[in-house]
């Protein structure tokens, strides 16, 4: 199976010369193409610091990461920036969206930079996304007109806008109430069955049973792992059970 990131021995610690902590603790990882991992652990545990750490958006005191075959501990900003921009993409817990701009502006701003004259394919590309995610009246609402879940879905468009190859979601239904989080979970999923590859932080044992692993963490290191199945949409009720019995042994 090819692997689309390799984190190496990642140390990444806080604090200056006496008061230093290791948030990450030697953690090494690997996902493969196509994969849906699902990061558990208690708060404070350093998922969200590996999460930046494996997307470069963030640098490491020690160890490597390598994104499809390149070390991003070995690049220049601006590249990493590029690569970030084009193959991956990002959705928060409360998604991040400019207040002056409407909706659909929100979602095109990324893939406009350089690209000016493709300004209605762009645009052509978002109407479709949003549509596909059920969004499609509310193109030209302010940000501030849409619900919680309508917005994080526009959060989603954004983040497909370019293809990327693997999407990196931190508590990305955290702030939504359960029909909305199980509608955005549909829709991860079925993004993941077109091959993207998926790493969200979750504390949900809903969300982590439609992955094809979880990694638990505990003072900054994974301290286990469950493989399930892939997810074809069934059994989704005996998959949150063996998630459930998992997070009780390892403790979460
Ligand atoms: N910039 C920083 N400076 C100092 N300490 C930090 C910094 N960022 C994170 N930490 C510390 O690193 C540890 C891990 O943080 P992280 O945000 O990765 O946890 P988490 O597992 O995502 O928790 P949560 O579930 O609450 O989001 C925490 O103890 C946090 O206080
Ligand atoms: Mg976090």
């Amino acid at each position: 199976m090819k692997k689309i990131i390799i984190g190496d021995h990642i140390v990444k610690s806080f604090g200056v010369k006496d008061d230093q902590r290791n948030v990450l603790d030697g953690v090494s990882v690997e996902i493969n193409e196509g994969e849906f991992v699902a990061i558990m652990g208690p708060s404070g545990s350093g998922k969200s610091t590996l999460m930046f750490a494996l997307s470069g958006m963030d640098s490491l005191t020690n160890g490597r990461v390598i994104f499809e075959g390149m070390d991003l501990t070995e690049i220049g900003e601006k590249e990493l920036s590029e690569i970030r921009r084009i193959k991956m993409g990002f959705i928060f817990q409360q998604p991040t969206m400019l207040k002056y701009l409407n909706i659909i502006d929100n979602i095109v701003l990324p893939s406009m930079r350089n690209n000016r004259k493709n300004a209605p394919k762009i645009a052509e590309k978002a109407r479709k996304l949003m549509r596909r995610v059920g969004i499609g009246d509310f193109e030209k609402r302010d940000i501030t007109q849409v619900s919680g879940g309508q917005l994080q879905r526009a959060g989603i468009c954004r983040a497909l806008m370019n293809n990327p190859k693997i999407i990196f979601g931190d508590e990305p239904t955290g702030a939504l109430n359960s029909k909305s989080s199980e509608d955005i979970m549909d829709i991860f999923s079925e993004i993941n069955m077109e091959g993207t590859a998926l790493m969200l932080v979750t504390h949900d044992a809903k969300v982590a049973a439609r992955s094809d692993r979880i990694m638990f963490m505990h003072d900054g290191k994974i301290v286990s792992e469950l493989k399930l199945e892939k997810f074809n949409g069934k059994d989704i009720e005996d998959r949150i059970n063996e998630v459930t019995v998992k997070m009780r042994e390892v403790g979460i």
